[in-house]
């Protein structure tokens, strides 16, 4: 059976947790396998509306193995405060594993994330603030604390010793900022160790075992293959080591490149960024609105899941999509929010960008080039009908099958899912992966 794994391809946010959710159906084991608590999933389902951080989207399938993987930045305070919210409402976490080989988001992790952005002034990156960059910057240098570290006391005792020191330095001397104490810190991650024990494994073997039995094991990007450190808006992109695209994924659990056989890229039907950085088809004003707005009521605007922050709106850029389809090699493409457009009197998709009267196709590699690009737009005729009822391709307005073949084409990607709103049954199914 395929392992499959599913990224953002853009900013992130493109609705990745419902798209798990529903490919998780068929999964054995549901994977996270980068990132961490900066990126949240909503997942609305019968037993309510969770915004999962850690947890892996796979876990409301009560028969499913959920994993987070060893590339997953984890603050134990965080997972575990997910575990105690799910188990309240009646979600079985007994099938959790957590990987021994994952790093831990330190208490020194969240206070250099907010003291580095302070520096930075106007170069900003807009980070989480969860801690997650200073985590895999030190994972890096060598200076990670791991699970499996946090495990045995002795060995907690000794890795906090060791990097402590160096981190105190950092903070006071570099950033002005307050020293972390040694004892409040130890007894809260030895306290997060005892919890969490249960649930540590080595879920490497988890994952490669069940690919054997022939189990569909199904891997979870999160963020968005845009912020990736290589590929990405580089210096505006997320530190995570391994990064989110679909390469990150066999490093983030430990499976080859060659068990993976299928790569499902989420994509909005427009664009949205949170936090800095060039964004070609930003728009302002009243459209910006309506879509950032469309049932915002209802908690489904677009605003943040980890930071509530107002995210930032454009249209569908297609340079920018089909090189996240290159090089994260999608095999189908899932279309999202697409109910959102519904109204528009026309649409506009970027098809290329002007850089200094030249046509571009591709995304040029600087920061400082990407944002005095400006976008060339194609415009395209709206729809009046509500699509959220619909279930059929061919239901769709004529306006709106028109807007999605003309995607696919730019982006070179079929769309195999279309997603039409919240809830799990809002969804246009096309192609059988799903
Ligand atoms: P960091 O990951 O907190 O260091 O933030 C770096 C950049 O990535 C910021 O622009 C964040 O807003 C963005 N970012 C990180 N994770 C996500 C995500 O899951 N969704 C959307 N943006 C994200
Ligand atoms: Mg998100």
């Amino acid at each position: 059976m395929p392992i499959v794994v599913v990224v953002g391809g853009q900013w992130g946010d493109e609705g990745k947790g419902r798209i798990v959710d529903l490919l998780a159906r068929k999964a054995r084991v549901v994977a996270r396998y980068s990132a961490g608590n900066n990126a949240g999933h909503t997942i609305i389902n019968d037993r309510g509306e969770f915004k999962l951080h850690v947890v892996p989207a796979g876990i409301f399938y009560p028969e499913k193995t959920c994993v987070i993987g060893n590339g997953v930045a984890v603050d134990p305070e965080v997972l575990l405060g997910e575990i105690d919210n799910l188990e309240a409402k009646g979600v079985d976490t007994s099938k959790l594993f957590l990987s021994d080989r994952a790093n831990l988001i330190m208490p020194w992790h969240k206070a250099i994330d907010l003291l580095d952005e302070k520096l930075r002034g106007d170069a900003a990156i807009g980070t989480t603030g969860k801690g997650v960059g200073p985590c895999f910057i030190d994972k890096v240098a060598r200076r990670g604390i791991r699970v499996a570290d946090m495990m045995e006391p002795e060995e907690l005792v000794h890795r906090i010793r060791t990097v402590l020191d160096y981190q105190n330095r950092v903070i006071t001397a570099v950033y002005g900022g307050e020293p972390i104490a040694f004892e409040a810190c130890f007894e809260k991650y030895q306290e997060f160790g005892r919890r969490l024990k249960p649930y540590v494994a080595d879920t490497q073997a988890i994952v490669l075992d069940a690919h054997h039995r022939g189990e569909y094991v199904l891997l979870e990007g999160a963020q968005g293959a845009l912020l990736d450190l290589d590929h990405g808006t580089y210096e505006y992109v997320t530190s995570s080591v391994p990064s989110s695209t679909s390469g990150g994924a066999a490093i983030g659990i430990g499976v080859g490149p060659t068990d993976i056989q299928r790569a499902v890229g989420v994509f909005k039907s427009y664009c949205t960024r949170v936090g800095n950085g060039p964004f070609a088809t930003e728009l302002q004003g009243a459209i910006a609105e309506r879509l950032r707005d469309h049932g915002k009521e209802f908690g489904r605007g677009e605003y943040g899941t980890t930071t509530g922050r107002p995210r930032r709106i454009g249209w569908f850029d297609a340079v920018a999509a089909r090189y996240s389809v290159r090089f994260n090699g999608l095999s189908a493409m899932a279309l999202t929010r697409l109910d959102v457009l519904d109204g528009l009197p026309s649409i506009k998709i970027c098809t290329a960008y002007e850089l200094d009267g030249e046509i571009l196709r591709t995304v040029p590699a600087s920061a400082a080039l990407l944002s005095r690009l400006r976008p060339i737009y194609e415009e395209l005729p709206g729809w009046t009908d509500a699509t959220s009822e619909v279930r059929n391709f061919d239901d769709l307005p004529p306006q709106a099958q028109a807007f999605i073949r003309r995607v696919e084409t730019l982006v070179e990607c079929p769309a195999a899912l279309i997603s039409v709103g919240p809830s799990r049954e809002q969804a246009i199914i096309v192609n059988p992966i799903f």
